[in-house]
């Protein structure tokens, strides 16, 4: 093993994460000859075989499993010092790795524009997605923040609740319970409804709601986006239940309303979470005091007081 080259690391890595000598090689601009001579010397050194082909997909062994794992630990702690040299050289630059849940694009990428004026030298990465794919995501350790609503109970996190993150029922501003007060859950009972799709907390949030209460919607509309829903909404297809914060840049002439439905809105919160026992980066550290420091800016009004939203 002492005789493996940091480059045979790279080219096991980009091997083992498309499982093909073709793509590492593309990925890594050399040649796919050079890819399998480059394997095949750390095999060697190493003295197990890394890989087992089936048809045309390579498969880790054993030993590979243990080497990939090994080789993104050395790669990251060798991100990590590059990026502590530069914090030291007082350039803060490197990669920022973040994937937010869909509602989290409402004020992010503000804090992010705001963060990266700051330090230029950041290259960043933003997935938006829902919770399913989040948590793929966390299990995968492809990121190193994460914003969610819901983080699981099943993973060691770190998390840090920073801003609500209520949910209220939107509808168009023409529709009949517009403007009544303290509208009862029940009379939600049978409406057009347009959902969420299924890995979308929102949608568990609210079925939740809706199943303690005995109410049944019509589901006329399924819809993986907060935007479209809103413009289904507009469209007089059904009312919805999203998050308030997708409201934020609807005007005095919007053609939404929020209905003051009792129990809503729907409480939650946003947090910031790692991986527990992953040392966050200088940059992700950096990122992650100034999402704090800078997130209150970015609160919503209470339901009450939304004029005509
Ligand atoms: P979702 O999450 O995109 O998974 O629905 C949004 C939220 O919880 O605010």
């Amino acid at each position: 093993m002492i005789h493996a080259t940091l480059h045979q690391l790279k080219v096991f890595e980009a091997t083992a994460r498309h499982g093909s000598f073709t793509r590492a090689a593309e990925e890594l601009f050399i040649t796919q000859p050079t890819v399998s001579s480059q394997i095949k010397q750390l095999t060697k050194a190493i003295g197990l075989p890394l890989f087992e082909q089936i048809g045309k997909r390579l498969y880790l062994t054993e030993a590979g499993k243990e080497l990939l794992q090994t080789c993104q630990e050395i790669f990251e702690r060798l991100e990590n010092f590059e990026m502590k040299v530069a914090d030291l050289k007082g350039t803060r630059q490197g990669q920022l790795k973040l994937a937010v849940i869909t509602t989290a694009k409402y004020f992010i990428p503000r804090i992010l524009g705001s963060f990266c004026q700051q330090y230029p030298g950041i290259d960043v990465s933003l997935k938006v997605t829902n919770h399913q794919q989040i948590q793929r995501r966390m299990m995968e350790n492809q990121d190193d923040l994460y914003v969610l609503s819901h983080p699981p109970d099943s993973m060691d996190l770190s998390t840090q609740p920073f801003l609500d993150n209520p949910l209220v029922v939107i509808a168009p501003r023409n529709h009949p319970l517009a403007g009544k007060k303290k509208i009862p859950i029940a009379n939600l009972d049978g409406e057009a409804f347009i959902m969420r799709e299924p890995g979308s907390g929102t949608r568990q949030a609210v079925q939740n709601l809706f199943y303690k209460h005995g109410v049944s919607v019509e589901v006329r509309l399924e819809l993986g986006s907060n935007e479209a829903i809103k413009h289904a909404i507009a469209g007089g297809l059904g009312i919805s239940i999203l998050s308030q914060h997708t409201l934020i840049s609807e005007g005095k002439d919007s053609e939404l309303t929020v209905l003051d439905v009792e129990h809503f809105p729907i409480k939650r919160r946003w947090y910031v979470a790692y991986l527990g026992g992953k040392k966050l980066s200088v940059v992700a550290q950096a990122f992650l005091d100034y999402l704090l420091q800078e997130s209150p800016k970015f609160s919503v009004p209470p339901v009450n007081l939304l004029a005509k939203v």
